[in-house]
């Protein structure tokens, strides 16, 4: 695989970063690490949307000029994913002066093509979704049924985009190519989406949105937000209308937009549209995220439940964000809504990474130290069923990610730890070493550390810290392609004395993780 190119949504800079904006980049960055175990060049972007009405209005409320309000919004988002080990290649911001410049000349070329016309209009308009709403979509009471509020009366001659023009090619292509959104379960959703399907308005008067970009050669409109917005994912990258970069050349078509459920529609609909327009090829899979709760609780301002990522760090003590990282990405099944809370997430962290895991490394570790002075003899054997399970294991998680099943994934992967443990306890090394049977005891313990090395490659996408801690006290390269590995990394001589021994994961809130508190 040559490259592998994903992209999250870019978030609001309305407010800070919560746990489901979290959620997000926490599975994208898992992809991405993932395919940089498999391509040669992994690529990876993120970012912020920092225009339209919400953003106007919440600066103005906080005595801020906008641009102000999305420095200092913009550099939380950067903080919380720097805090969660998130390792974008590159971030957007949608006021960058490049992206500004390239989407003026986008539009104006779809307005040259004639995609763009100008056309007076009446709607109502939602300034949560950015976006016009038809009248059959909004609750009994007239509200937005995502944000609860009424939309906006809205009359205006904006320009609009001939979405009704790709509908057919849209619904074809969505028909002809069955892993195009992920889950398959949303394709339906999106199908009847596009029966009703109409022009969608594409820029607002300045005198009601001031804070846009400004359509080129006529001062009188700002470019509305989604246009502004979905483009980044080719202007990030070297995308212009008439000149692209060797990287745009190279990365393009993106391999996987992540996005959530709630804005598939622009994703699937609008942003296919606009590339049909450009004559650019077309995402390979566009794979929307279900919803995070808390506590079996949807997260408002008004309720007060909004959970900052860092703040779990923070609560627990964390040293390293990959516990919280493992327990996000394995939240929900593939497209499915999933919950965080406190005493899940404990639990969850201290049977899989500390007692099944890490407890598993540092025993066997701690025997070859005790029988063995920590040297691995060149009788030890290396017969099991286990290295065929390990490569098997492999192969699965492979190919749970090409279908973006992350938590599945990570089920295989705890499968494979749950399997050594089952074999270790089975095979009782202890006793064999009592009994003087030490060739035998040694090749338990081979074997053993053998298939660590395989879990700390294939647990390093969800815990990079962990996986380098594993990989270090196995002296094994924990950048091995995945398609590389074997069960032949551990060599006959000394691998480990006493006190090179380190425990990966201490249990969250042990009596060690309260030492470290205090
Ligand atoms: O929609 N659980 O920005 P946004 C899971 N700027 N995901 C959640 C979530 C939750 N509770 N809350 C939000 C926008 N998200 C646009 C995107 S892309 C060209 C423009 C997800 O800040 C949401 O689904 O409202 C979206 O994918 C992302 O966070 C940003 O949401
Ligand atoms: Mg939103």
């Amino acid at each position: 695989m040559e490259k592998y190119y994903c992209t999250t949504a870019i978030d609001y800079v309305n407010g800070a970063p919560h746990i489901g904006h979290a959620y997000e980049k926490i599975l994208t960055d898992v992809i991405n690490r993932h395919y940089s175990q498999r391509a040669d060049i992994a690529f990876m972007l993120t970012g912020t949307d920092e225009h339209g009405i919400k953003i106007q209005k919440t600066s103005a409320s906080n005595g801020m000029t906008p641009k102000e309000l999305c420095d200092t919004n913009a550099q939380k988002f950067k903080d919380a994913w720097k805090a969660l080990g998130i390792d974008y290649t590159r971030f957007i911001r949608t006021t960058d002066e490049n992206h500004e410049r390239v989407v003026q000349k986008i539009f104006k070329k779809l307005v040259e093509k004639g995609d763009i016309y100008k056309h007076s209009y009446t709607g109502l308009y939602c300034s949560g979704c950015e976006c016009f709403l038809n009248e059959k979509d909004l609750t009994e009471d007239g509200l937005c049924p995502d944000h609860m509020k009424k939309p906006e009366l809205v009359e205006e001659e904006n320009y609009f985009f001939k979405l009704t023009k790709y509908k057919d090619a849209i619904i074809k292509h969505i028909k002809t190519n069955p892993d195009f959104i992920v889950p398959s379960f949303r394709a339906n959703e999106v199908i009847n989406q596009l029966e009703d399907i109409q022009d969608i308005s594409v820029s607002r008067a300045k005198s009601n949105v001031s804070w846009g970009i400004d359509v080129l050669d006529d001062p009188e409109q700002v470019i509305y937000v989604w246009i502004d917005a979905l483009s980044n994912y080719i202007t990030a990258i070297g995308y212009d209308v008439d000149s692209q970069t060797d990287e745009f050349k190279k990365l393009w078509p993106v391999d996987v937009h992540v996005i959530g459920k709630d804005i598939l529609k622009f994703h699937s609909i609008y942003w296919i549209a606009i590339l049909m327009a450009l004559e650019l090829p077309l995402p390979k899979h566009i794979f929307a995220h279900g919803w995070i709760t808390i506590d079996e609780t949807k997260m408002s301002k008004s309720l007060g439940n909004v959970v900052s990522p860092t703040s779990v760090l923070e609560s627990f003590n964390l040293e390293y964000p990959d516990a919280f990282r493992y327990y996000m990405a394995s939240a929900a099944p593939c497209g499915k809504d999933g919950n965080y809370s406190d005493d899940d997430f404990k639990e969850k962290v201290n049977a899989h990474l500390a007692n099944s895991m890490g407890n598993l490394l540092n025993r066997t570790l701690s025997m070859l130290v005790k029988y063995f002075d920590g040297e691995i003899k060149s009788e030890f054997k290396k017969v099991s069923p286990l290295y065929d399970k390990s490569l098997e294991t492999v192969k699965a998680v492979k190919h749970h990610f090409d279908y973006f099943e992350i938590q599945e994934a990570a089920q295989k992967i705890m499968e494979l730890v749950d399997a050594a443990n089952k074999y270790v306890t089975d095979s009782a090394p202890w006793t064999l070493a009592k009994e003087g049977k030490m060739e035998e005891c040694g090749t338990v313990l081979n074997t053993v550390l053998e298939v660590m090395c395989v879990i700390s490659s294939l647990i390093y996408p969800y815990c990079p810290n962990i996986a380098r801690l594993m990989s270090d006290q196995l002296s094994y390269d924990i950048n091995t392609k995945l398609d590389n590995i074997t069960c032949n990394n551990i060599k006959p001589g000394k691998l480990i004395s006493k006190d090179e021994i380190k425990p990966v994961f201490l249990r969250v809130d042990s009596e060690f993780a309260d030492k470290g508190k205090k």
